[in-house]
Order: C-alpha cells, then sequence, then structure tokens
C-alpha cells in the first residue's frame, strides 16, 4: 500500500502511448514532424492498406522496426520499471506503442494492446513469431513456408486491439490509473479512463500538453515524461 494524495494505493494501471517514447527519439504520431504526418494512416495502418499495396507497409514496418536498433530506453521507461519492481501493491502496465524500450528499460510485465514492431505474424497457418530482418511480399514464413503470408503483428485501424479482457479486469480493479503520453484520440484506450473512474480510482495524466480526455482526470501534470513520469514514481514510492 502507498499513500497518494490522502488515499492508500494499493493496485495501478498505467497506459503509456507514443509521448512516453519521444524522449527516445522515436517519433509519435499526431505531434508535429509525426508519423501521421508523412503517411496517411489509411494507406499505412489497415488491412486494406496492406492488401493494396503490401510492399509500401513492408518498407513501412521494416524502417520502424530497424531504428529501434538506432534508440535507447530513456528515464520514463526506466522510472516505470522502478516502480514496477519496487511498489508494495500491484502495478500492471499496458503500452499502445509496438517499439520494445519498456522492456529494455527493465519493465517485465508489457502488455503491448498494439502488438509489436518485433513481433510477425503469418496469415496462412497464424502463427506469432519474433521479427529477426526486413520483410516484403516473397518472405516465407519460417513455420509454415508459405510465402508473401507474413505481416507485422501489429493492430491496425478496425482490428480488435489484444488482450482486452485482461486489460478490462484489471482496470475494474483499480485504485489508481496513470495516463502518460498519449492523445486520448484511439480507443478503446483512450477509454480507460473512463472504467478506471468508474472503478472509483484515482485518474493521473502525464503529457506534454492537454489530451482529449484531460477533462476526465484528477491530476493533469504537464510536462516532458522524462520529468513527469520520475517524479510521480518518487512520489509513489516515497523517496
Ligand atoms: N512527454 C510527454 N508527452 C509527450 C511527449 C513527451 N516528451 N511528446 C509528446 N507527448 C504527447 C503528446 O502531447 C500527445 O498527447 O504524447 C502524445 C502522443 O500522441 P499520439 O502521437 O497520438 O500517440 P498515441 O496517443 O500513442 O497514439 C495512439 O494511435 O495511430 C495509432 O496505433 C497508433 O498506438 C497509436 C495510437
Amino acid at each position: 500500500m502507498a499513500h497518494f494524495h490522502g488515499r492508500y494505493i494499493d493496485r495501478v494501471v498505467v497506459l503509456t502511448g507514443a509521448g512516453i517514447s519521444a524522449e527516445s527519439g522515436v517519433p509519435t504520431f499526431r505531434d508535429a514532424g509525426g508519423l501521421w504526418e508523412r503517411h496517411d494512416p489509411m494507406d499505412i495502418a489497415t488491412p486494406e492498406a496492406f492488401s493494396r499495396d503490401p510492399e509500401l507497409v513492408y518498407r513501412f514496418y521494416n524502417e520502424r522496426r530497424s531504428q529501434l536498433t538506432r534508440v535507447q530506453p530513456n528515464a520514463a521507461h526506466k522510472a516505470l520499471a522502478r516502480l514496477q519492481r519496487e511498489f508494495p501493491g500491484e502495478v500492471y502496465l499496458v503500452t499502445q506503442n509496438v517499439d520494445d524500450l519498456h522492456e529494455r528499460g527493465g519493465s517485465h510485465q508489457v502488455c503491448h494492446m498494439h502488438g509489436e514492431l518485433l513481433a510477425m505474424s503469418c496469415t496462412a497457418c497464424e502463427r506469432s513469431m519474433r521479427a529477426e530482418r526486413d520483410y516484403d511480399g516473397r518472405s516465407a514464413c519460417p513455420a509454415c513456408g508459405a510465402r508473401g503470408k507474413l505481416r507485422p503483428d501489429v493492430v491496425w485501424f478496425g482490428e480488435m486491439p489484444y488482450h482486452m479482457d485482461q486489460i478490462e479486469t484489471r482496470l475494474a480493479d483499480c485504485d489508481l490509473f496513470v495516463a502518460i503520453g498519449t492523445s486520448g484520440l484511439v480507443y478503446p484506450a483512450a477509454g480507460f479512463v473512463r472504467h478506471a473512474l468508474a472503478a472509483g480510482a484515482t485518474t493521473v495524466e502525464l503529457n506534454s500538453q492537454l489530451s482529449d480526455v484531460t477533462e476526465l482526470f484528477h491530476h493533469q501534470h504537464q510536462g516532458l515524461a522524462t520529468t513527469t513520469v520520475a517524479s510521480l514514481v518518487r512520489e509513489l514510492l516515497g523517496d
């Protein structure tokens, strides 16, 4: 149990978005210079886009995957990993991000609701596997050998995010919900704060700007994630 704004906290749910990886040099989607400024998401991040122009989609995700080797986790990722290690109650981390910076920052439990850049899935045999290199329409599935059937194991617009049952169970039972670096524009993640409020949780938003759902949070700390996450973790751990 920890004391936070006058109440005992035992079960924390943390939701992260692209903003937590921004200071590592990973572009967000909707900030100036973001990914959706350079690409129309409907041309890239939908099943229809993949069947219309698979090579464009393979190239987009190959580039983002190879970029991961050039970036490092930042102080916000590391602070969350410390919270997961040292908090006397439970901390459940769910991320919309498909990068591996939470894991490389030391988090052992990470729920990737939008999938992972470092995974591919085969539409022929439906297996999911580690993505080890670049892929294109000729790549063969290492499991079943089918060619041209591999796709990035990320959740595209119009597809159901992963692990929603587990996430909703955690939200229904939490007493603190923290949203970090997410614009609150994409559902179902943008609605998680409502689930937390219905559970009677205290809600906190950490963002460099206001989000689309800021007014639903009891507390909003504006600033860079490397600063705001580290200070929230210190407060929760009673440093
Ligand atoms: N510190 C804190 N917050 C930041 C920082 C930073 N250094 N930099 C940016 N932000 C905030 C922005 O203010 C914005 O609210 O991070 C948020 C990034 O918003 P988006 O780019 O929309 O990213 P996200 O909310 O994760 O997008 C959700 O949309 O395209 C889909 O699947 C994709 O998972 C993604 C989903």
